[in-house]
């Protein structure tokens, strides 16, 4: 099943130095399930965003787990940051995640144990990288997101458990966009709030990766959020894909 309605791609003649992300002829298909997801080509320059949208079950959180290298795609292309994840091992795309991408997951995923400050910081001590483009002091610049995030400073110290679930999408934006990663996968991280708190969010959200250059995925199946993107990809069952 799945797909489509591109408008992000694109062109014969792009390389994939000038991109973020290049796919082609992605399929994926998961085990016991008989129907194959094939995904629509990607083509997005750096700093652009990019909106998926789709039905519950089109495969958006699929797109994005290949995009992140958490699952290798079965068949096709797939370039982030000039590197082809279809050729490297779980250990090198874990690499290239840690570095260069932040990921919103669409239940968060904080780690339970750790204060707002902890989860924010983790990726600046599972990357080098991330810790260097984070400045002199991580924790300072993980405040200063949290509270351009528009999160209070008495949530500082205390852990997810505590924290409501907007607080919580803003501790894990904050965790995403530390140190400056060139891609931002937010798996519909605004579908627990009203529309007014939605479209503040994506727009913190975009403000603060325009700050940093990153460019952002994201995903969502509410199509009012569209307007705040300039590449628009739709995924939408079909069915009978057969491999
Ligand atoms: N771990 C898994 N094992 C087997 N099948 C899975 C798994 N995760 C997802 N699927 C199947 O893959 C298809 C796409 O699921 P996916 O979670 O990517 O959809 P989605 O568009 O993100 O949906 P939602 O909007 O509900 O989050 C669905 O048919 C789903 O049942
Ligand atoms: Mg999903």
């Amino acid at each position: 099943m799945s797909q489509h309605t591109d408008m992000t791609s694109d062109t014969a003649t792009s390389s994939h130095a000038d991109t973020v992300i290049l796919t082609r002829d992605l399929c994926w298909q998961w085990p016991g399930q008989a129907a194959r997801l094939r995904f629509p080509d990607i083509t997005l320059p750096p700093g652009e965003h990019l909106f998926i949208r789709g039905a519950s079950g089109t495969g958006k959180s699929t797109l994005l787990s290949l995009l992140s290298g958490m699952n290798r795609s079965m068949t096709g292309t797939l370039t982030v940051h000039g590197q082809e994840l279809t050729q490297l091992s779980g250990g090198a795309r874990d690499r290239l995640r840690a570095d260069r991408i932040g990921v919103i997951f669409q239940q968060f995923n904080l780690v339970p144990y750790l204060d707002t400050l902890g989860n924010v910081l983790l990726p600046c001590h599972l990357s080098a990288h991330r810790r260097h483009q984070a400045g002199d002091s991580p924790p300072a610049a993980a405040r200063r997101l949290l509270a351009a995030l528009g999160l209070p400073e008495e949530c500082l110290g205390r852990k997810p458990a505590r924290l409501s679930t907007g607080q919580q999408q803003r501790v894990a934006a904050a965790r995403a966009l530390i140190g400056s990663p060139d891609l931002i996968l937010a798996d519909e991280p605004t579908s627990a709030l009203d529309t007014l708190n939605r479209d503040r969010f994506v727009r913190l959200l975009l403000d603060q990766a325009a700050n940093s250059g990153s460019s952002v995925v994201f995903v969502s199946h509410d199509p009012a959020l569209a307007g705040h993107f300039e590449r628009h990809l739709e995924l939408t069952p079909t069915m009978g894909d057969q491999p």
